[in-house]
């Protein structure tokens, strides 16, 4: 594991980016898994600047949702994959083609599952994983209790998610109950993994998942097994 630690926020989302455009150098057909939520749009504006200085394409990437809400219209403002698009992808040159959306209001939630998973295998797996880490450690929606071996499926959100997700959505009763995430076999499988870390709030999880014993109670403590994982932590949240 590499621990990178940045003053601020700013130098975070400036290094995150470097990393990400160095993989697509070095890999231009690159399948990227990105995160929502506050913690990457930092990085979001390093990326869209980067593609208007011409210092990098996304043309040939392939980009697969993480997680979203699950049961609610794809064309809802708390449609994650939305908020991935105006803060991101609309800003640069994906090929619609390439980007795999779950459809959260799909009748059959296996076929739903299936069908992201096998486009999965398709692209022969996940290249780089950037994840934002949940209060409680989980990762996307993989809520504390996940298994190691779990697959793309529904979740029921944990207590914790929905009052950290009320941030966004001004209330709790305007957050959803349940998502469609990632599941962990595929995204621990991924040839890199960057977990970005930032602010007062995280400390806490910081310290646990990266420093703590492994365990299911905290889905992010799992990717200390990873063989490339970058951390990408804030003094704020490393606390020194
Ligand atoms: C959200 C998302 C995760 C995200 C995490 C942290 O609910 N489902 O993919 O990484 O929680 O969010 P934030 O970056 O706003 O702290």
């Amino acid at each position: 594991m590499k621990i990178i630690k940045t003053k601020n926020y700013s130098e975070l989302s400036i290094k995150t980016a470097e990393i990400v455009i160095g993989q697509i150098h070095s890999n231009p057909n690159s399948t990227l898994v990105l995160p929502t939520g506050n913690t990457p749009l930092g990085m979001f504006s390093q990326l869209s600047i980067a593609f208007k200085k011409n210092i990098v394409s996304f043309n040939n990437c392939f980009l697969i949702e993480l997680d979203d809400y699950w049961q609610i219209p794809m064309n809802d403002n708390r449609n994650l994959y939305n908020w991935l698009d105006k803060s991101f992808i609309q800003n640069v040159n994906f090929k619609l083609e390439n980007i795999t959306r779950f459809n959260t209001s799909a009748i059959n939630s296996d076929n739903e599952c299936h069908r992201v998973e096998k486009n999965i295998k398709k692209m022969g797996g996940i290249d780089l994983v950037v994840f934002g880490v949940g209060p409680n450690g989980h990762l996307g929606f993989n809520e504390p209790g996940s298994k190691l071996n779990s697959k793309t499926r529904i979740i029921d959100l944990s207590p914790e998610s929905i009052t950290s997700s009320a941030n966004y959505w001004g209330s709790e009763e305007n957050v959803p109950q349940q998502g469609i995430t990632l599941g962990l076999s595929s995204l621990l499988a991924a040839k890199k993994i960057i977990l970005l870390v930032n602010g007062k709030h995280k400390a806490q999880i910081y310290k646990q998942a990266i420093h703590g014993p492994i365990t299911p109670l905290i889905p992010a403590s799992y990717l200390q097994q990873h063989k490339h994982l970058t951390v990408i932590v804030d003094q704020d949240a490393y606390g020194e």
